[in-house]
């Protein structure tokens, strides 16, 4: 194997690094609070690749949504593992967010020139949240039927535009097979992709700017 893969390498060049790809600037002293962003990172990428399997069986409609979430936990192969680790990744996500963003303000990393970044940063936040937000109600039980009902609702005390607002998040009065498709839409198109667009953007600053001292 090793023999095959110096014969690769000595070609494709594989173990030597594109100059540049992988150099930026670290400070000083390294501490484990700065992996923080990177488990974050990891999370994200699991939650992509489990959600790309669970969209192979799940089916958007009012119909069958419900029974399909039934056939992914009970019947598919590694089916409920995957479910779970989506849904652990989700919640595992906000916590490491959140946990990063207290080291990224405790080392005051948001001061200039890194203050368009915590903007970035502040970005991702609500995109994940929302995220989790849409995901909620695709099991399509009646917890999530329930629980968008309630949230939906308080979108409808905004002043002046908050019925509006509802029929916009609804896709009309009630919740039902059209929601449930936009809501989808949002989580498996919309939400991922400007997430992609908003953390390139993260880290092509952090790239650019290197990591902060700390304090
Ligand atoms: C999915 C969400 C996020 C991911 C994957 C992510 C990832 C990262 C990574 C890998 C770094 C490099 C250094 C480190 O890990 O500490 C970083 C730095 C940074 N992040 Fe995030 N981040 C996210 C969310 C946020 C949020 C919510 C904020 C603040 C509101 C934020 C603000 C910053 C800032 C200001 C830096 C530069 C820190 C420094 O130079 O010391 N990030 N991020």
């Amino acid at each position: 194997m090793g023999r095959l893969f110096d014969w690769v390498d000595r070609r494709f060049s594989l173990s030597t690094p594109h100059k540049n790809f992988l150099q930026r600037g670290i400070p000083a002293r390294l501490s484990y609070l700065y992996c923080l962003g990177g488990i974050a990172f990891t999370l994200v990428i699991l939650l992509v690749l489990t959600g790309m399997m669970l969209s192979i069986y799940y089916v958007p409609s009012e119909a069958e949504a419900f029974q399909s979430v039934l056939r992914i936990t009970r019947e598919v192969r590694l089916g409920a593992l995957i479910r779970g680790l989506h849904k652990w990744s989700a919640n595992l996500l906000i916590l490491f967010i959140l946990l990063h963003t207290l080291r990224v303000f405790l080392h005051k990393a948001y001061r200039p020139p890194r203050e368009l970044n915590w903007i970035a940063g502040a970005f991702t936040l609500v995109l994940t949240l929302s995220s989790g937000f849409t995901g909620y109600l695709l099991p399509w039980n009646q917890k999530a039927y329930w629980a968008t009902v309630v949230s939906t609702n308080m979108v409808s005390t905004v002043p002046l535009i908050g019925r509006h607002l509802l029929y916009l998040v609804r896709g009309g009065p009630e919740i039902d097979g059209t929601t449930l498709v936009r809501f989808y839409s949002l989580h498996v198109l919309w939400l991922p992709l400007a997430m992609g667009l908003v953390l390139w953007a993260h880290f092509h600053m952090v790239k650019r700017q290197g990591i902060s001292g700390g304090l």
